[in-house]
């Protein structure tokens, strides 16, 4: 990889060091520009007559999206975001009355209050798999509670918002797909950092989002929709003309492709930016973005282990470009002050984004900081040092 050129493309390396990837990353300025343009050509030509003129451009989109998740173009579906993704698929599965959810300890917070609301309005069940003792999804136990309850659905965060554990998705979706039970996959924090063979999951949906380690654009997110829950009939509770079609008075016949979770009315410039971002990561390479993020996070990793007063606290056997740590004596303003002050761009994860986690961690909030391949060793370094005075001061 060239990072000097790839640094060169990225504007906001100039100004701070931004390690807060799993927030939202700096936009290649390809990506910005794909954004820009498309809304001067709408400002100039009207929004409709720039979605007809860039058609076979925007279309790309689908393709691309699909090279990345190893599926075809039939399959991808854009979004708003990561949750409107995830919940127009949640919202395809006929619930009733005691029918069980399972999931983890570690599913992102918004997914768990919608199935909280799902309990609210049907009665739905939540269940909880058991973790390991290194932290991650026990095979055993869901295997176990997949038989013992026959779940409705199973849903499980690839990454978590707040740690750097990677759950073993394969291996989940080898067990779940011997089971008449939907899975559906949050991969939110892994898609562009992690290579995901969307049909190895044996996952019915696959939700993500742009802004993170994708490097897309804010307000975008994409939905995988399998050839089998497309076969099932599954659609959004509420599909609009986009996903369907009102062919007679009483009648609404649904579009065969994922395309059915969309709505009729897109940001297509922030498609064409996602596009564009897609397009970006292909060219580098999935796995190159890969090595690359090991080496600086293995070595991000050991410095802060080694400093006092500072707890690594990322779990799993298998760990991705996600680190947090907690920090003795101090507060959490103070610490994001602190960064803020050295242009140092680091997320202060509350425990509002991991109830479970962090209470059985023994903390309230913690420091994320999630490096991607755009970063330097340099910037680590001086990362490092930043965190080494504060502990001092602590
Ligand atoms: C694991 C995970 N899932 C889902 C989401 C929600 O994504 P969005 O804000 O795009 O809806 C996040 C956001 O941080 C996340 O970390």
């Amino acid at each position: 990889m060239d990072i000097d050129l790839i640094r060169k493309d990225t504007l906001g390396c100039k100004s701070n060091i931004h390690l807060n990837n799993a927030g939202a990353s700096l936009m290649p300025r390809k990506v910005a520009d794909a954004i820009r343009d498309y809304i001067s050509e709408e400002e100039i030509y009207g929004g409709y007559e720039t979605a007809e003129k860039h058609a076979n451009e925007l279309e790309k989109f689908y393709t691309y999206s699909a090279t990345l998740l190893h599926c075809q173009a039939k399959n991808i579906a854009f979004c708003t975001s990561a949750t409107d993704s995830f919940d127009k698929a949640l919202s395809s599965i006929p619930f009733h009355r005691n029918d069980v959810i399972l999931t983890t300890t570690n599913d992102y917070p918004s997914n768990f209050i919608a199935f909280l609301s799902l309990q609210k309005r049907y009665g739905v069940d939540i269940i909880l798999v058991d973790n390991t003792r290194t932290g991650e999804i026990d095979l055993e136990d869901l295997q176990h509670k997949i038989k013992k309850h026959s779940p409705r659905l199973l849903s499980i965060s690839h990454v978590p918002t707040s740690s750097g554990l990677v759950q073993p998705v394969e291996q989940i979706g080898a067990i779940v797909k011997n089971y008449d039970c939907i899975f559906l996959l949050d991969a939110c924090q892994s898609l562009g950092q992690l290579d995901l063979d969307a049909l190895q999951t044996h996952a019915h949906f696959i939700s993500g989002t742009f802004r993170k380690f994708l490097r897309g654009p804010r307000g975008a997110g994409l939905l995988y929709v399998s050839d089998k829950a497309l076969e099932m009939g599954l659609e959004p509770l509420f599909p609009d003309l986009r996903g369907a079609g009102w062919t007679a008075v009483n009648h609404y016949t649904s579009r065969s492709d994922a395309r059915r979770f969309e709505h009729w009315e897109t940001a297509y410039a922030l498609l064409n930016g996602s596009k564009e971002a897609v397009a970006y990561l292909l060219k580098l390479g999935i796995e190159n973005v890969q090595k690359r993020n090991d080496i600086l996070v293995h070595k991000l990793r050991n410095k802060l282990i080694s400093i006092p007063h500072i707890k690594v606290l990322d779990r799993g056997s298998r760990q991705c470009s996600i680190i947090t740590f907690s920090v003795e004596a101090t507060n959490e303003t103070a610490a994001k002050t602190y960064f803020q002050q050295k242009k140092i761009n680091v997320h202060i994860t509350d425990k509002s984004s991991a109830l479970v986690d962090f209470r059985e961690k023994g903390i309230d909030w913690a420091v994320r900081v999630s490096p991607h391949y755009y970063n330097t060793e340099q910037e680590i370094n001086i990362f490092v040092d930043a965190v080494r005075e504060m502990s001092m001061q602590a």
